[in-house]
């Protein structure tokens, strides 16, 4: 019996060295100490001793259960620091990784400018007005002072989704709506998307932006016009900016104007893109006509105004330097990501 209980301490031991995880210490341990084992199968047969025996004996068993107990304890540490290091090499982070930017987005070019224009005239004053991408034949043409034949009502020049219904070429249609609105003064600015029926390449396209500005009040003049575009000129694009007034016609100002600027590309000296000018038709303007302050119940003998609206693609292009007006709506991310 002694020698079975020796030999017992012996194979304990080495499977306590060789259990390679916790779960096969565990098992280690139920077969040398559970209910089951030998070491209390070998308790039991106690009883049958004489009681000098089962005295020596009990010392044996119980130091051979102690060393057992022991070793398992101390193979149960070292294993629980091995799992422990796998768990943490695991859930290791490598700090000296390049890490993962996000990707931040862009203004794109287009409304970098607009807003830029923008800030210009809420600084003069002005106010954002806007008004539906889809518009009424009434707010489009009629109300803008538009006689009947006019060649912008035709369907080869602006699109239709109805016979009343189109898509607005100007962002002016946003004047008559402010202005019923509203009683004098008006201040507004609209930054807009506008659509034609034009031929697309690299200047034209469908869908382009236009910025509209209405002033109306009270002894407003043209000399107003001219100095609120010769400021705006000079804030956007710099100190030695001009503009340069020449006539023109449209139905809801009388008189127009044809509002240039100094060619941003060659300062006024004559290049290709101004072709040899050394100005740059942007805008067209001129002073509300008095047929249009009447569709919208103002008293043209007491108020006046003028009213302004142009691209803004363009100046977008030559102020990034875009050869191609479609790469401002294709939404190319190798594109837009160059701004
Ligand atoms: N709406 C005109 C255009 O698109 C420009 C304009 C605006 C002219 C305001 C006069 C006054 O060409």
């Amino acid at each position: 019996m002694v020698y079975e209980i020796e030999a017992l301490g012996d194979e304990a031991t080495r499977e306590i060295a060789a259990a390679q995880d916790l779960e096969a210490l565990e098992r280690v341990r139920v077969r040398y100490l559970g209910r089951k084992s030998r070491l209390r199968a070998l308790s039991r047969q106690m009883a049958d001793l004489s009681e000098d025996e089962r005295r020596e004996m009990g010392q044996i068993l119980n130091r051979t259960r102690g060393r057992i107990e022991a070793l398992l304890e101390k193979r149960q540490r070292e294993l629980e620091a091995v799992a422990s290091d796998a768990v943490l090499m695991a859930e290791r982070v490598d700090v000296t990784l390049p890490g993962r930017a996000p990707r931040i987005g862009r203004r794109h070019p287009l409304l970098a400018i607009l807003d830029e224009m923008i800030d210009v005239l809420l600084g003069l004053g002005f106010q954002v007005a806007e008004g539906p991408e889809i518009e009424t034949h009434y707010y489009s043409f009629p109300a803008l002072n538009y006689p009947e034949w006019h060649p912008a009502m035709d369907e080869q020049m602006t699109f239709y989704v109805s016979n009343n219904i189109l898509l607005r070429s100007q962002t002016s249609t946003v004047q008559i709506r402010s202005m019923e609105k509203q009683e004098p003064p008006v201040r507004i600015i609209v930054p807009g998307r506008c659509f034609r029926r034009d031929t697309v390449d690299a200047t034209h396209s469908h869908t382009f932006y236009q910025l509209e500005g209405l002033l109306v009040d009270e002894g407003i003049t043209f000399a107003d016009l001219k100095g609120t575009m010769a400021l705006f000129v000079r804030e956007l694009f710099g100190e030695d900016m001009k503009v340069r007034f020449r006539p023109d016609f449209f139905p809801f100002t009388e008189p127009s104007a044809e509002v240039a600027l100094t060619c941003l590309l060659c300062k006024g000296a004559g290049c290709r893109v101004c072709k040899n000018t050394g100005w740059l038709e942007i805008w067209g303007a001129g002073m509300v006509d008095p047929n249009v302050l009447c569709n919208v119940g103002y008293d043209p003998e007491k108020y006046t105004g003028w009213a302004f609206g142009g691209g803004v693609d363009r100046l977008a292009m030559l102020r990034y330097g875009i050869d191609d007006i479609r790469l401002l709506y294709t939404g190319d991310m190798r594109f837009l990501q160059q701004f």
